[in-house]
């Protein structure tokens, strides 16, 4: 199994690209579906989102909007249990169809903080679709709609996901050896 070395840590390859958009394909499938005549607005959570964002996007077929925001909570390979917001909301989601889009569901800590604040502002639904979820590391309850992976509770690389800031770029999805 090809292994890369990122900083100080050596990963394991995991999800293969096609893996990968396969899960993307079947997940925009179900949203095309549930979300027919309809035009959802789709909320990104940068950074680690951007690449599932752009290609799960890229697969509808239904009229859908999209806008950004950055949250972040981790620092190396831990969450902190704090969530810093540094790029905020610009668009009223009143009577919206809000489907947020997260790279990965660990602790669940950055969309417990945030669900709140966008169900204040009166969407008319919000949905969650995660590329990744570590079911046994959930602390705070979600309930997740789309999901494209349930992976064991162990730090991944690549596809979005950093370590200290590098390994975004890579195609596939990658462990790190422990
Ligand atoms: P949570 O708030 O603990 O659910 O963590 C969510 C955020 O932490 C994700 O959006 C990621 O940015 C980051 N994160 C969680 N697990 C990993 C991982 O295995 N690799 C890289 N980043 C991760
Ligand atoms: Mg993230």
């Amino acid at each position: 199994m090809p292994q890369i070395k990122v900083h100080d840590k050596t990963f394991d390859t995991f999800l293969s690209e096609l893996e990968i958009h396969n899960q993307i394909k079947r997940i925009a499938q179900e949203i095309n579906k549930d979300f027919a005549g309809k035009r959802p607005l789709f909320i990104a959570i940068l950074n680690g989102s951007f690449m599932f964002a752009s290609d799960l996007f890229k697969e509808l077929t239904i009229e859908a909007e999209v806008c950004f925001i950055k949250l972040a909570s981790y620092k190396g390979i831990k969450s902190t249990g704090q969530v810093v917001t540094s790029i905020g909301l610009d668009v009223s989601l009143k009577g919206r169809d809000v489907i947020i889009i997260e790279d990965i569901v660990d602790t669940g800590k950055t969309l417990s903080e945030f669900l709140p604040q966008i169900e204040n502002q009166g969407p008319s639904s919000i949905k969650i679709a995660t590329l990744l979820h570590k079911p046994e590391a959930l602390i705070f309850p979600l309930h997740l709609d789309y999901i494209g992976f349930s992976v064991a509770n162990k730090f991944l690389l690549g596809y979005g996901l950093d370590y200290d800031g590098l390994g975004r770029n890579l195609k596939e999805i990658f462990q790190l050896v422990e």
